[in-house]
């Protein structure tokens, strides 16, 4: 399919719960969402200026890997470093399967280079998602948050036909203000 001209980068500062309904897809877990829009930042990839093709939230997680952390006990090679997370991405589904989430990603990272050592991406395990985030956006698998979607959701999630039980985190190093 063709890929999408004109798509402009934009960061929602104001009404960012506007685009909850928008996000859904990402996350059944609305409280985790709200929370996700509450501390991170919003961008979006708008069509024509106005239209959502593809959003995601990218939050600072130092804090989660300082010394002795959970998660820096699970990726000590991330302990202490400036780690961001990109949280709840979608792509609007007309629009999937044109390079829009990875397009998005790939520029968050350039957004985030300066700042940041690294930016982690956490998922379902499935072989659709290690497609997604280890072939097209050039992420390594890091390290797994485990028993999160069994903890922090209600009944069982399925995708693809898998259950999920551990989160899958990606993580992709960024030069960190290195020149
Ligand atoms: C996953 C998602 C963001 C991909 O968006 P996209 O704009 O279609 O992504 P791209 O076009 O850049 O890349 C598509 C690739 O994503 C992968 N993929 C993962 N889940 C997918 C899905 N549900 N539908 C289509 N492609 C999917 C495939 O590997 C596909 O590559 P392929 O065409 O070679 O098979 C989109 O499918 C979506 O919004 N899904 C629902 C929300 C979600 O699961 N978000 C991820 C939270 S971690």
């Amino acid at each position: 399919m063709m890929p999408l001209l004109d798509l402009r980068l934009r960061r929602i500062r104001v009404g960012k719960k506007r685009f909850l309904p928008f996000l859904r897809p990402a996350d059944d877990n609305e409280t985790l969402l709200l929370r996700h829009l509450r501390e991170g930042e919003l961008y979006g990839l708008f069509l024509n200026r106005r239209q959502p093709v593809s959003m995601a939230v990218v939050a600072d997680a130092r804090a989660a890997f300082a010394a002795g952390s959970e998660d820096a006990a699970a990726a000590p090679g991330l302990a202490g470093l400036r780690v961001c997370e990109c949280l709840a991405l979608v792509t609007a589904e007309p629009f999937r399967g044109r390079g829009c989430a990875a397009q998005l990603l790939l520029r968050l990272c350039g957004l985030y280079d300066g700042d940041y050592d690294a930016m982690i991406v956490g998922t379902g395990d499935t072989p659709r998602m290690r497609r997604f985030y280890e072939g097209r956006c050039g992420f390594t698998p890091c390290f797994r948050r485990v028993n999160f979607f069994t903890r922090f959701y209600e009944g069982p999630l399925f995708e693809d036909g898998v259950q999920l039980r551990d989160m899958l985190v990606f993580c992709r190093f960024l030069r960190g203000g290195a020149a």
